[in-house]
């Protein structure tokens, strides 16, 4: 089978009570994962953090970006900006970690940056012809902030993040993510594909199984949500409790502002690629995930809260039934998805089905066959006709 032929995905592209799953080789795959870096990770705006993390002028963090390394920065003049982490002058990589600096020294002949990426002194050029340090300031990447939450673009055509987004807003805006508080950042790698875990993250079929010892009994009615042609899924879950501490553990107050949907229940949304919100009546959680290879996946988690829940004399006390929660439940999570890749890696493995339960599975497999192998031939000739 030729997996970039987009021929051999008819079954997957039908209907969902009639459709396929994606074959297994699409989960293992180097040729398939080559092209999802390509079509998709240097396509679309990738979740990297939350402004917070860069309250002041010349604060910065470092990652990287399957294989990208940036440098996140905010400059003197407020703005915060994303650099490719790297000299301009013989191309040594220029910071590591996370910090404070009034400017940044290349760690190798002494070039000097600003807290903007323009070029401040170019030490032993003075002799060089026709150099203009002006055209040597640090590689800019599209960087904007979403309700707090920082995105980057690893492609200057792209479109803006909130034509991206689409009407995400209308669902999230009540919360005010962006005056929430990151209380805690907790970092993963799970063996598996990235497809498996935004898969798992969208479908609640696996609950009463996966998690039945922990939020596997709470009763919701579930609704799925195609954010097209936003580029997001959302799962609603009604209920009258937050699920984000378990049965009868001290909980926060409900944030104050809530509206609409926000206000019944959970949200459980995937930005694409691999950006996870979990929104809930009094907390919030992300996962900025990205894939280090077809079977791994590094994620960073962060809870965050309202500042009236984290000024409370007893926050300390009562944030303990959160990440107890939320440890139990990861763990549940990354475990299941590990031993899905190795089922899915066993070469007599085959493509399943659906079911009812799962609508946004399908969503999202068809989301990412139309950026990989693109729409099938015959589907292309009948929209045009
Ligand atoms: S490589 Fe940075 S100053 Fe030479
Ligand atoms: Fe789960």
């Amino acid at each position: 089978m030729d997996l970039l032929d987009p021929n051999a995905y008819a079954a997957v592209r039908k209907p969902l009570l009639e459709a396929e799953t994606l074959p297994p080789a699409c989960y293992t795959s180097r040729e398939f994962y080559q092209r999802e870096l390509s079509n998709i990770f240097l396509k679309c705006w990738n979740l990297i953090g939350r402004a917070e993390y860069v309250k002041k002028p010349g604060d910065y963090f470092t990652l990287s970006l399957v294989g990208v390394s940036l440098i996140i920065m905010r400059g003197d003049d407020g703005r915060i900006r994303a650099f490719i982490n790297s000299c301009r002058h013989r191309g040594a990589k220029l910071l590591e970690g996370e910090g404070h600096c009034k400017a940044i020294r290349c760690p190798y002949h002494s070039w000097l940056y600003s807290t903007r990426g323009d070029l401040r002194a170019s030490n032993g050029m003075q002799d060089t012809r026709n150099f203009d340090p002006s055209g040597f300031g640090l590689t800019e990447v599209k960087l904007d902030v979403w309700s707090g939450f920082l995105f980057v673009n690893l492609d200057s055509e792209s479109v803006s993040l909130w034509e991206y987004l689409g009407d995400l807003d209308s669902y999230t805006q009540s919360y005010e993510f962006e005056t929430m508080v990151t209380v805690k950042r907790k970092d993963f790698t799970v063996r598996t594909n990235w497809k498996s875990y935004i898969e798992n993250s969208m479908e609640n079929f696996h609950l009463p199984t996966v998690h039945q010892g922990t939020i596997g009994g709470v009763k919701a009615q579930w609704i799925p949500i195609d954010g097209a042609p936003g580029n997001y899924v959302l799962l609603q879950s009604r209920t009258t409790a937050s699920r984000a501490t378990l049965g009868g553990d001290a909980a926060f107050d409900r944030i104050a502002t809530l509206r609409g949907p926000a206000a019944e229940g959970a949200q459980y949304i995937l930005i694409y690629p691999c950006s996870v919100i979990g929104a809930d009546l009094d907390c919030m959680w992300f996962k900025q995930m990205i894939p280090d290879g077809p079977d791994t996946v590094r994620y960073s988690a962060g809870f965050c809260f309202p500042r009236a829940s984290v000024e409370r004399p007893d926050f300390e006390e009562v944030v303990q039934s959160y990440h107890k929660r939320f440890d139990l439940v990861i763990s549940e999570d990354n475990g299941i998805s590990e031993v899905q890749l190795q089922g899915l890696s066993n070469p007599f493995s085959h493509a399943g089905r659906f079911s009812s339960m799962e609508p946004l599975v399908h969503t999202i497999d068809n989301w990412i066959l139309d950026r990989v192998v693109g729409p099938l031939p015959m589907q292309q000739r009948t929209a045009a006709e």
